[in-house]
């Protein structure tokens, strides 16, 4: 009798609160909206403005703390097809103005944030081969054991407990432990990087700002601190090299040139924050997802290796981590769904919108883990940047649930979600989870 099953009520179905004119989705406030709400804009605006031209109200603040932040407004692509055209052409959609701001950041915030992620090729092509080899289907394949171990380590951990927040103590570790470990920081600095990449990725949630009028020291005080212990990490790996991430970076040249600190303590930071905001989330929203659809949770952990492959991307798609990548456009005349732009325009691609998208997903805001096809685009549409994690966040994500169905296998959500407010990473801050304590190791 699964309708009358509570736990199913709670599926999320979007809510169209506003028509497509009362709509500030470039405004703060919107993003404290509940989730179900931020899902009804966007199939408000995939139906009647797929894309939508939004005012920037961070213009006027920028304009008194005398920065130039370019257009003050942007375009919000809604729509499958207008984010994969944009991604696809790089060279008129460009992502070195800026990839994930709406606004131009004042030359000194790109050197500690801007890295690869927001240039544009040669150099963007040059910066991630450095780093390539360590993330490709083999690499990641041959430390599989060991992300396994690192898993079973975290459920050992929360096992006798019972009850945990499952985002603090479960799914934000694994990425955390892993992307640590590649990038060789030592375990004494896990929490100083979980809080540090919180205040980067959340600044804008109450829980995360400690001064909401102001909340820019507080950024750059996060990317001063983790630039720091890069240097310093660093200092060590140029005399004694190690097969870490960080000494790849250290020894790398790019144009005969070493990286210079800045450059390195920006690479050091994407790497970090990226390889565990993301996948977190990704876990989150899966158990989210399994204890609403608990037919699927059981398909799945009876049939693992059967639906894993496409159980991973289901719940990548499903959570859409981050939301929106952005883009400038580099020349007049540039067209997307069949509209004309000028140099200078920008557009932030909102995968999650696209990931709704019922033109292109049957039942889109239903999880199928057995969903086929899934040309999904969580980690981007096809082009340069896509996501260089990707393999690990997958495979993060299978030996993640793999263990928790063999070890906590009645594991489940318990209470609402505690969702982030930010127009930028759909993330779950908190999630009481339950389940039957353990007392052996796993
Ligand atoms: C479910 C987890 C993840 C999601 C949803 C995700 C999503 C994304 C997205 C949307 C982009 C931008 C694509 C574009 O601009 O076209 C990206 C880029 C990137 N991701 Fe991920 N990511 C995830 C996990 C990871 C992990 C584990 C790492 C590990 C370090 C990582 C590292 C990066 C890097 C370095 C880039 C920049 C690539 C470039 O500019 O060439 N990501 N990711």
């Amino acid at each position: 009798m699964e309708q009358y099953d509570w736990r199913t009520l709670r599926r999320v179905q979007p809510i169209e609160k506003y028509t497509i004119d009362e709509l500030q989705m470039g405004a703060q406030e919107f993003w404290a909206s509940p989730h179900e709400v931020r899902e009804g804009a966007f199939k408000t605006l995939r139906r009647e403005r797929p894309i939508a031209y939004f005012d920037l109200p961070a213009a006027e603040f920028a304009a008194t703390a005398g920065f130039d932040i370019g257009r003050p407004y942007v375009y919000l692509l809604s729509k499958y097809k207008d984010i994969v055209d944009a991604s696809r052409q790089p060279d008129l959609f460009c992502s070195g103005f800026g990839a994930t701001s709406p606004i131009d950041l004042p030359s000194e915030m790109r050197e500690y944030f801007g890295s690869m992620i927001e240039m544009d090729d040669p150099k963007h092509k040059r910066l991630r081969d450095i780093v390539n080899k360590a993330f490709t289907v083999r690499q990641v394949r041959q430390i599989e054991e060991y992300v396994d171990s690192a898993a079973r380590e975290i459920i050992n951990t929360i096992g006798p407990k019972g009850e945990v927040d499952f985002v603090t103590e479960c799914s934000s570790r694994l990425p955390l432990k892993v992307i640590c470990d590649m990038m060789g920081v030592p375990e004494s600095q896990y929490d100083f990087v979980f809080n540090s990449s919180n205040t980067i990725l959340g600044l804008g949630d109450p829980e995360y700002t400690e001064n909401p009028d102001d909340p820019m020291p507080q950024l750059m005080a996060a990317a001063m601190g983790l630039t720091q212990l890069a240097t310093e990490l660093a200092e060590a790996r140029l005399k004694e090299p190690t097969d870490d991430l960080l000494s790849a970076l250290v020894h790398a040249e790019v144009d005969g040139q070493r990286l210079a600190p800045y450059e390195l303590g920006s690479f050091f930071i994407l790497l970090l924050v990226a390889g565990n905001e993301t996948t977190r989330n990704a876990i989150s929203w899966g158990l989210k997802a399994l204890t609403e659809y608990p037919d699927q949770k059981k398909d799945w952990a009876e049939n693992f290796d059967e639906v894993q492959r496409h159980a991973v991307e289901e719940i990548i798609r499903y959570a859409s981590p981050v939301m929106f990548m952005r883009r400038t456009a580099t020349r007049d005349g540039v067209v997307l769904g069949g509209q004309e732009f000028k140099e200078g325009d920008k557009f932030l691609l909102y995968y999650i919108s696209g990931n709704r998208d019922e033109d292109v997903f049957e039942d889109p805001y239903n999880l199928n883990l057995r969903r086929e096809p899934n040309n999904h685009i969580a980690f981007g549409g096809p082009g340069p940047h896509f996501c260089l994690g990707a393999n690990l966040a997958r495979q993060e994500i299978k030996v993640m649930f793999k263990d928790l169905f063999q070890f906590l296998p009645d594991i489940e959500m318990v209470g609402d979600a505690d969702h982030l407010q930010s127009n930028f990473i759909n993330g779950i801050k908190h999630l009481t989870a339950k389940f039957t304590p353990i007392k052996g190791a796993a």
